[in-house]
């Protein structure tokens, strides 16, 4: 999935580090997993990971596949094929009334509504296929496996046919040709001969002081913006709560989730926290030089916590990193590295 600061275009980069430090590497945590691939480079060269974060949709995506070694087989639902039926499903094949599809009476536009995030079809075909999954698992019908592999399956799908330009943040104002193709769920490709992995959904505040691994990947936001209000359609349909939302855009809250690695007064104490917390050997931060902290505030906090002459600071060249040009001066990725 596309995924602000994701990191699918630097997973060489960081497997190049580690490896320096392999012979002592074998379980990783990644603290803020956000898309997943980087828990997912980790599972599929063979390390135990331990991912997290702090949105649910972002923990369901991850449980629903690396978490997994192969597809569940749903002996109990008695379908052949989950996914080609959530695929043929029409609401009038279900007992499920108009009045309970949250997405297409929040955030497709008819009647009153006017959010133009979904055509009223695919709105309404995410809300039957997830109305369907919670029921098959509140009927026993499908266990934790499976309940997890479907939403993620659901969660996956969704961008392909939503009206936005990467983000939730905002709708177009004019259909973008990707929302008249139909809502289509695809089997995932699963990591079978990897490491293990497992997964929470907490803050890393919370997490870190319960948990234990030879390296703390962590990549936390570098700047103000908070992720939820980004992804907030994706966590309510991973949700399906029936959220209160308000404003042009049908913002749920997230008090909850909001990041103290996005606020200038606490980002600082946020890194130590997380550093002193960390029950780990190694701890490897991928930041930019443009973020909340400079370059000089994030290598002391460092060096405060480092072993003696373990820190390195590793910086790569943003456009090489994403492939576009940048503003002059240049952004630079960078990973910091040391021994706690
Ligand atoms: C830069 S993104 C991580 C991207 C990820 N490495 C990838 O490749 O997709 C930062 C992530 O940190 C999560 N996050 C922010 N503050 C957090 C906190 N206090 N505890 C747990 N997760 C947090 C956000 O939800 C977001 O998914």
């Amino acid at each position: 999935m596309r995924f602000i600061g994701g990191k699918s275009n630097l997973l060489t980069e960081i497997g190049k580090v580690v490896s320096n430090y392999t012979d002592n590497v074998h379980s990783v945590i990644d603290i803020f997993s956000g898309s997943g691939a980087v828990s997912a480079y980790f599972k599929n060269n063979q390390y135990n990971v331990i991912g997290n974060d702090i949105m649910y949709f972002s923990y369901v995506l991850s449980r629903g596949t690396t978490a997994l070694d192969k597809a569940p087989t749903f002996e109990k639902l008695g379908i052949n094929n989950p996914i080609e039926y959530l695929n043929n499903l029409h609401i009038e094949d279900t007992d499920i009334d108009i009045s309970e599809c949250f997405i297409y009476q929040q955030y497709s536009p008819h009647d009153e509504n006017n959010r133009m995030y979904f055509q009223n079809e695919n709105a309404i075909k995410i809300d039957i296929i997830r109305i369907t999954i919670e029921r098959w698992k509140e009927q026993n019908l499908i266990n934790e496996e499976e309940y997890f592999y479907l939403l993620a399956v659901l969660i996956s799908a969704v961008p392909y046919v939503s009206n936005i330009t990467g983000v939730y943040g905002a709708y177009l104002k004019h259909w973008d040709n990707r929302t008249y193709h139909e809502l289509t769920l695809k089997k995932p490709n699963l990591i079978s001969h990897g490491g293990k992995a497992i997964f929470f959904n907490e803050n890393c505040d919370k997490l870190l002081p319960n948990i234990a691994g030879d390296l703390l990947y962590a990549d936390p936001p570098y700047n103000s913006r908070q992720y939820l209000p980004n992804y907030h359609v994706l966590e309510t349909i991973a949700l399906y709560d029936y959220p209160q939302i308000h404003g042009i855009t049908g913002m749920r809250d997230y008090k909850n989730q909001r990041s103290e690695f996005c606020t200038v007064r606490g980002v600082e104490a946020a890194f130590r926290r997380m550093i002193e917390n960390a029950k780990v050997r190694y701890i490897m931060i991928s930041y930019n030089n443009e973020g909340l902290l400079s370059t000089q505030q994030l290598t002391a906090i460092c060096k405060e916590y480092a072993v003696k002459n373990s820190f390195q600071l590793y910086e790569i060249d943003y456009r090489r990193y994403n492939n576009v040009g940048t503003t002059p001066g240049g952004v630079t990725e960078q990973i910091y590295f040391f021994q706690k």
